[in-house]
C-alpha cells in the first residue's frame, strides 16, 4: 500500500516536471521564433495589465484619467516616466528592457 502511494507520488512529480519543462520550452520557443511579433504582444499585455486602468485601452484616457495618445514625449522620455512615475502616476520599476522599450514604442504608436 505504502509502495503504491510512493509510486503514485513519483508519477505526479514527474508529470508536473515534464509539464513545467514543456511550458518553458513553448514560452522561450515562441519568443525566438518571431521575436518582434511576440515581444510586442508581451508589451501590449503589460500595457493592458498595468496602464489601461488609468489611460484606457487605446491610451485615450477617460474621466479624470489622462490621455497619453497625444503625448509629446519621445520613447526615451516615456521610458523614464514608466520607470520613475510622474506626479500621481506610480513608478513601474518591475518593467524592464526589452519589454520597457517595446512598451514605450507601443505608446508612441498610439
Ligand atoms: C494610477 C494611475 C496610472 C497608471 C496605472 C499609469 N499611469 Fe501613466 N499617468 C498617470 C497620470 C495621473 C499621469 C499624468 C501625470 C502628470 O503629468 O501630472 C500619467 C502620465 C503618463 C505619461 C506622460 C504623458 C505626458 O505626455 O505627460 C506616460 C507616457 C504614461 N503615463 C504612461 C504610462 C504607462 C506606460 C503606464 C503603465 C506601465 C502608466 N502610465 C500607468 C496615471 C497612471
Amino acid at each position: 500500500m505504502k509502495k503504491a502511494l510512493i509510486f503514485f507520488a513519483l508519477i505526479i512529480v514527474v508529470a508536473v516536471f515534464i509539464l513545467i519543462v514543456y511550458q518553458i520550452k513553448t514560452i522561450s520557443g515562441s519568443r525566438s521564433d518571431d521575436s518582434t511579433a511576440n515581444i510586442s504582444s508581451v508589451a501590449v499585455s503589460v500595457y493592458v495589465d498595468n496602464c489601461a486602468r488609468c489611460h484606457g485601452s487605446d491610451g485615450g484616457g477617460f474621466g479624470d484619467k489622462p490621455a497619453i495618445d497625444n503625448t509629446k514625449m519621445n520613447v526615451e522620455e516615456i521610458k523614464i516616466v514608466i520607470q520613475y512615475g510622474l506626479a500621481k502616476m506610480p513608478a513601474f520599476q518591475n518593467i524592464m528592457d526589452p519589454v520597457l522599450s517595446e512598451l514605450a514604442e507601443y505608446i508612441s504608436s498610439f
